[in-house]
């Protein structure tokens, strides 16, 4: 327990005596009496989102007049094709602005299902479909829905920032699997079957990886469904970035292996693929026994995504897809400069990722972790990195970089990495 003085949820530091704060209670001791702010255990457990933390800090600097390049978020650098704002623009000023159906406007969800087919190889009926905002709030519905305390669910580590803080908020404790760097986090069913306990419900599986880039390969699919099927476990196969991949690596839907759709749901969205961050576009699918679980969540928290949005996701799924390969092909190159120009410091070594945007780069040769690096980088480099430790522990001497940055921005930022670790 700590006291200090607090200035903050509308009390003025004038008015307030002292704060004393426990791990889930404020109270504000006023001039005339008190006030306190209990919160749910769970909310002591949970750190704001470490990437967001990056950003934060980039924009206060910013707004210093200081020159930061935030190498932090995961954000496409190009802006929402044309057709998409159009088709979303036409719905919108057609009235298209009500509540619409709580699983998706039914041509999202049949140009979705579609999609699945053909894209991916994973047959779904449309009722196994909700379209959700962002990709985000459907990984936490399906959460929600599937595991609570008493429940363990398996992370491959390093992993995305936010699988273990849905999993705490739904009150599952989350095991992570560790993958090692030097065997380039390949995927094991060995490593998965040492941390199945007879709690574990699911398994959260994520390729191409963030922050990794790996693609995961055949043999590594093979072990993953393996093991879901001997263990029972559900498989959340997030894949929202699918279509970006380089070097002829082909990405693989779980969905489509061999007995794995009646246990797994696909998670993907509209973010990355589309450049449409902002739009708040992603969806959930799989068996409808499941969906229909996953429904009572969604309908009770978020009612439906946003209805105009919905027709802009379909003029992307169902318009033109060639500027995901000029995306890709941008990012490519961008993913050349900024590897070759980490490779040249001392003391980094940064492997070429197979698919997204981040590259992953082992700091430990410098004599510093990648909390320490990334420390050093925005106050002396004015980079905007973030720290591996963010993604799991056996990430902890590495710094996750964003290449999707012009080819300008990613030069500089190589160059003042270099000046600074040099
Ligand atoms: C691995 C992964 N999954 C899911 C998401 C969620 O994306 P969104 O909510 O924008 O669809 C992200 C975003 O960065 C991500 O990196």
């Amino acid at each position: 327990m700590q006291i200090r003085y607090l200035g903050h949820n509308g009390v003025q530091p004038a008015d307030v005596c002292a704060c004393v704060e426990t791990h889930t209670e404020r109270i504000l001791k006023l001039q005339g009496g008190f006030v306190s702010y209990r919160f749910a255990e769970r909310i002591g457990q949970l750190q704001p989102s470490p990437t967001v933390a990056v950003s934060d800090r980039v924009r206060e600097l910013k707004q210093q007049g200081i020159d930061v390049i935030d190498l932090g978020g995961g954000d496409p650098d190009f802006p929402t094709p044309r057709h998409i704002c159009e088709a979303a623009s036409e719905a919108l000023f057609a009235g298209d602005t009500h509540y619409v159906a709580s699983a998706g406007i039914p041509e999202l969800r049949e140009a979705i299902r579609e999609k699945l087919r053909a894209d991916n190889g994973v047959e779904v009926d449309t009722a196994g479909i909700i379209v959700t905002p962002g990709g985000k709030s459907a990984l936490i519905s399906s959460v929600l829905a599937l595991v609570g305390p008493g429940d363990d669910v398996l992370t491959l580590d390093p992993g995305w920032v936010s699988y273990e803080p849905m999993a705490t908020i739904a009150g599952a404790r989350t095991v992570h699997v560790p993958l090692d760097a030097a065997d380039n986090y390949r995927v094991t069913r060995d490593a998965i079957d040492r941390h199945v306990t007879p709690s574990t419900q699911l398994l959260i599986v994520n390729s191409p990886n963030n922050p990794s880039g790996r693609v995961l390969s055949q043999a590594e699919i093979d072990a993953i469904c393996g093991a879901a099927q001997e263990h029972d476990l559900i498989v959340f196969s997030d894949e929202i970035y699918e279509k970006i991949v380089y070097d002829g690596n082909v990405h693989l839907s779980i969905a489509a292996q061999p007995g794995m759709a009646e246990r797994t749901l696909t998670h993907n969205g509209f973010s990355k693929a589309y450049a449409m961050t902002g739009w708040r576009l992603g969806y959930v699918a799989g068996p409808v026994e499941i969906i229909r679980q996953i429904m009572k969540i969604h309908s009770h928290s978020v009612t439906c995504a946003t209805s105009f949005a919905q027709r802009g996701a379909v003029a992307a799924l169902e318009g033109p897809q060639n500027f995901i390969g000029e995306m890709v092909s941008a990012w490519d190159r961008r993913r050349a400069l900024m590897v070759d120009g980490l490779n040249q410091i001392p003391g980094v070594h940064c492997p070429m990722p197979e698919g997204a945007f981040y590259a992953l780069a082992n700091v430990s040769g410098t004599g510093k972790d990648g909390t320490e690096i990334a420390e050093l980088l925005i106050n002396e480099a004015r980079v905007g990195v973030t720290p591996g430790v963010a993604f799991g522990d056996a990430s902890a001497d590495h710094i996750r970089m964003s290449f999707a940055n012009s080819d300008e921005l990613v030069t500089e930022a190589v160059r003042r990495m270099q000046e600074a670790l040099s």
